[in-house]
Parts: structure tokens; sequence; C-alpha cells
């Protein structure tokens, strides 16, 4: 039996976990929620409410190393235990050197040695800065240069991975772990001690300049034009134009991230992600963590963390949809660990996993799923009040009633990644979503006179050329034929019903007026067969 890992399924990954295909339906907790098992107990009748066949949570840094080289993992023992116990997986994220850009959850015994284990000089010789753009507040994270924190960060998670490893390398509860969470340096493009503005004056390292070079096809615009306008050789100036500060900052991040994944996976293999804190329209590096794995950084990712397996983005802001267009170039498996928990949870799901064939969805904060939204929600998830949607908690039966769905048939789900035998779509895209697969259309309509709602997502598996599986949610459907010489259609059975071990059960089969109004405002799983002819 194989660890849990990634395998290529017509050029998409495919999660596996004990050599059998699994997509993460999955929430991340509360920061702070993982340090207690105890109190874990809740977080996971939550978890069960909602659905989930998983849960992505924090293993901090100052917990599993108090003091230096005196390591305890029975928390993390504890929250595996756990998890087995409700038959559930585990994403584990490794809240080292890094956590929103900061160094929050490093021990105390790296935080007080300032002289061992270097903070960024955002401002040249100063360890913190004020964050004008945050009320002021002190900002303060570790160097991406220091040699000294990397190393000692890189020992932490490989004893990590070496104790998951021991305890529970045959079960696999633990199926993928982030390393480090939001990495990168606020305030500045780029750290500004002695020591950076060396590094920066001196030469690119000629080979990833040179893949830089031969690899622009799908940069970002502005990353694209500044690396082709630059010299082959030089300066990161030289090189990088525009784009140097952040591109430098980029490539030790990576490295530095690298480094620690490469000592846990030297021991356990399993598959591992990084997050990011996205950029917004008109943000410059440093308005967002520059140098985390963003799109518009991902090839420097690629080259310079080959043991980073996933890019992640964090997804609290409106063009949800653009950033999952952006985070699957470069074949970058989708892979949400953090999204929010408002209206559009639901159907953004169906999108992700129909369309883009992703790994994990995982609204973070799950534990509040339909509560009211707080001030404090709306905070944490950028505050965006464009979209009523945005500010309108996600029913919790309802996306308790996908997430069934989804996980009885992810093994079907997973057998069409990278085909076109599986398609989805959600109301973000647009009113309505045509999905055109052989023979047949099949037409969500999201926007329509008959409904109140504007929350819908649709996913279609084509099970053969006139038989369908169709998750649809807040949408009206339409079928269609493809082919011009046989026009006419007709839907031989319309069948509700469930995935039981596998296997289709029916509920009930439609006919009359429910195939001829075909509205479903209520997550409904659907199995149609139709037949054009002439
Ligand atoms: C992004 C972080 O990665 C999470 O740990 C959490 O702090 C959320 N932001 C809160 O919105």
């Amino acid at each position: 039996m194989s660890y849990p890992h990634l395998e290529e399924r017509n050029g998409k990954k495919v999660l596996m976990v004990h050599d059998r295909p699994f997509i993460m339906l999955c929430g991340e907790a509360h920061n702070s929620n993982s340090s207690s098992v105890e109190y874990m107990e809740k977080v996971w009748d939550k978890a069960e409410a909602l659905g989930m066949n998983s849960m992505v949570m924090p293993v901090t840094w100052e917990l599993v190393e108090p003091e230096e080289g005196v390591f305890d993992f029975s928390g993390v023992q504890g929250l595996i235990e756990q998890a087995r116990r409700r038959g559930k997986k585990i994403g584990f994220l490794w809240f080292g050197a890094w956590k929103n850009a900061q160094g929050y959850y490093a021990p105390e015994w790296v935080k007080t040695d300032l002289v061992r284990f270097k903070r960024a000089q955002v401002v040249k010789g100063k360890n913190f800065i004020r964050n004008e753009k945050f009320y002021g507040t002190p900002y303060t994270t570790f160097s991406y240069l220091c040699e000294e924190t990397k190393a000692a960060d890189a020992k932490a998670f490989a004893k990590l991975m070496a104790f998951i490893k021991e305890f529970d390398g045959e079960e696999n509860t633990v199926i993928t772990v982030q390393v480090e969470n939001e990495t990168g340096l606020m305030g500045a493009a780029r750290e500004n001690s002695d020591e950076a503005d060396a590094l920066f004056a001196g030469p690119v390292p000629q080979d990833f300049a040179d893949y830089m070079k031969a690899h622009t096809e799908a940069m970002t615009e502005d990353v694209k034009a500044a690396v082709e306008a630059g010299a082959a050789a030089g300066s990161w100036t030289e090189v990088f134009g525009e784009v140097a500060e952040e591109i430098f900052s980029a490539y030790y991040v990576s490295s530095y991230v690298n480094a620690v994944a490469e000592a846990g996976k030297k021991i356990y293999p399993l598959p591992m992600t990084a997050n990011c804190w996205l950029n917004k329209p008109g943000e410059q590096p440093g308005d967002y963590p520059t140098g985390g794995p963003l799109a518009r950084v991902m090839e420097v990712w690629h080259y310079c963390a080959p043991c980073i397996d996933i890019l992640c983005p964090d997804i609290y802001v409106p063009f949800f949809t653009k950033v999952c267009e952006d985070m699957t170039k470069l074949g970058n498996p989708l892979y949400i660990p953090e999204c929010a928990t408002h209206s559009y949870a639901a159907s953004r799901q169906l999108y992700c996993i129909g369309k883009h064939h992703a790994i994990c969805y995982s609204p973070f904060g799950f534990e509040e799923m339909g509560d009211p939204f707080t001030n404090t929600m709306m905070f944490l998830f950028g505050a965006d009040t464009t979209d009523p949607a945005l500010q309108t908690p996600q029913k919790v039966e309802e996306y308790c009633a996908l997430n069934r769905m989804l996980d009885s048939m992810k093994e079907l789900i997973a057998e069409k990644y990278g085909t076109n035998d599986l398609q989805g779509s959600c109301i973000e895209e647009g009113p309505a979503a045509f999905f055109d697969m052989g023979t047949f259309r099949i037409n969500a309509i999201f926007e329509s006179p008959i409904s109140a709602r504007k929350d819908g997502g649709c996913l279609v598996l084509k099970e053969s050329e006139d038989t369908f599986y169709i998750i649809v949610h807040a949408a009206m459907l339409q079928y269609a034929s493809n082919d011009p010489a046989r026009q006419s259609l007709d839907v031989l059975a319309l069948e509700e019903g469930q995935f039981v071990d596998g296997k289709w059960v029916r509920g009930r089969r439609f006919n009359g007026d429910e195939v001829a109004i075909t509205s479903y405002m209520e997550p409904t799983l659907l199995k149609v067969k139709l037949f054009a002819y002439d």
C-alpha cells in the first residue's frame, strides 16, 4: 500500500489515499482550536453536521517544540486519534516561522533570540515597523535570509513528519501537509538589511535567470513584460526590471519553504502545499505579503520549491472564479485551504470540483458556517460589502446535503478528472452555464424569473453518451441536442437518488410536471437519460 500521494489523470492531479481517489470536502478550523484536543470535539461535531470528510487544522511550532530540542507530539497524536474515531481525514498546516506573513507561532526560544533568529528588516536597521495601513500596529516577521531560522524550522518540521509517519504511516489519517502559512513580507517589496542589499545588487543565479526567461508563456502580464525586457544575466534589477524586488523575495521565501518541506518529505513524502494571501487589484508588493506563492510568481515557486506539490489560494476576495483560473495555470491543481463561509460557499464548491477538478475545498472558520455574520467575521473575510450574498450565511443543511452527495460519488467524479465528462459552474460565472458533453448540451440557469435565489451551482458528470449525473443547487435545468441531424429530444428517464456504497439508488422517478418544470431550489442529485432524434 502506498502513502497518500498525487496521481496524474488526463493531465490533472488526483489525490490518492489507500490507492483510491479522495476529494477533500473540508473545512479549516479557526487558528487556535486545534491546540486543544478536547475543544476539537465540538469542531468535529460541526464538521459532521456539514457533511465534511476531512478537516485542515494547524500544528504549531510553539506547541511541538516548547524548548529547543524537546518535542511533544501528544497533541498531534490526540488530533489524529480523534479524527480516526470519526472516520475522517486531516490536512495538517505547519505553522512554523510564518503565519499570515508574521512569526506568531514560533516558540518563545526563537522569538526572544533576535541575534540567532533574525527579523526581517522592512526598514534598514529596524526589527519591526509600524504598519500604517493597519492602524499603525507593530509588524515583525522573520527574515527569509536567516539560515538559523530555516534550519531550526526545518528540523522541527522533520520531527513532526517522522512522528506522523510512525504513528499514522499505515492508517493514513493525515493525507496532506501545508508548509508554513501565508508566507511573505509586508510593508516592502523586499527585505532591506545590508545582507539583502548585497544579495540584491549581486548577480541573479544564472540557472534561475535562464529558467525564468524560458518560462514566460503563462506569466502575469506585467511580470512577463519585465522578465522579457530584462538582460539575460546580471543583477536582479538588470534581469527582472520593475518586478526585481518581488521576484527576489519570492526566490528566497520559496527556497526557505522548500528547505523546510524537503526536510519533512525525505522522511515522509505526503503531498505538501503552500498557501498564499492574495493580492488585490491595484495593490503594490508589500501591501500583500510579497514573495508568497501567488499566481504572479508561480514560476519562481516552481523553480525554487520542487518539494511543494501544490500552490494554494486563500480566497476572501469577491473575484473568486478569476483567482481559480489564475491559480490553475501551469498544471497547478486547485486546492483551496481557505475561503469564506457566506452563501456562495456551496455553489463555489460545485464549481471548483466540476470545473477545476479540485483536490480540496475548505471554507475557513467553518465552525461558524450558518451563523449570522458578525463584524469580526466580515473583518476576517476581507469586509467585502459589494454583494449581499457575501454577507448572507451559507445554509448548513444545504451545505451538508451537497457534501454528502459529493462524498458518495467522489471516486466516480475523480475518474473523470482531466476530461470534459466532468463540468461545473456557479452563478458567479454568469446567470447561466452551458455544459456541452458529446451529443447533448445541459443548460443550468442560475437566474430565472421563477426563482428568488441567486446562489446557484451545478456539477454535471457524463456517465455514458446518453446518461448523466447532475448535482444541482438553486438552478433550473434544460436539455438540448448538439447533433444538427437530430435536434428533437426526449428525456427518457429522470431520477433523483443517491449513491450507496458506490451504487446508484433511485428515489422518485420524475415525469409529467416534474420533467416539464426542472427547477431545483434545494440540493438535488439527478440521473438523467436523454434521447436525440430527427
Ligand atoms: C488567513 C489565514 O491564513 C488564516 O489562518 C486566518 O487567519 C484567516 N486569514 C482569517 O481570515
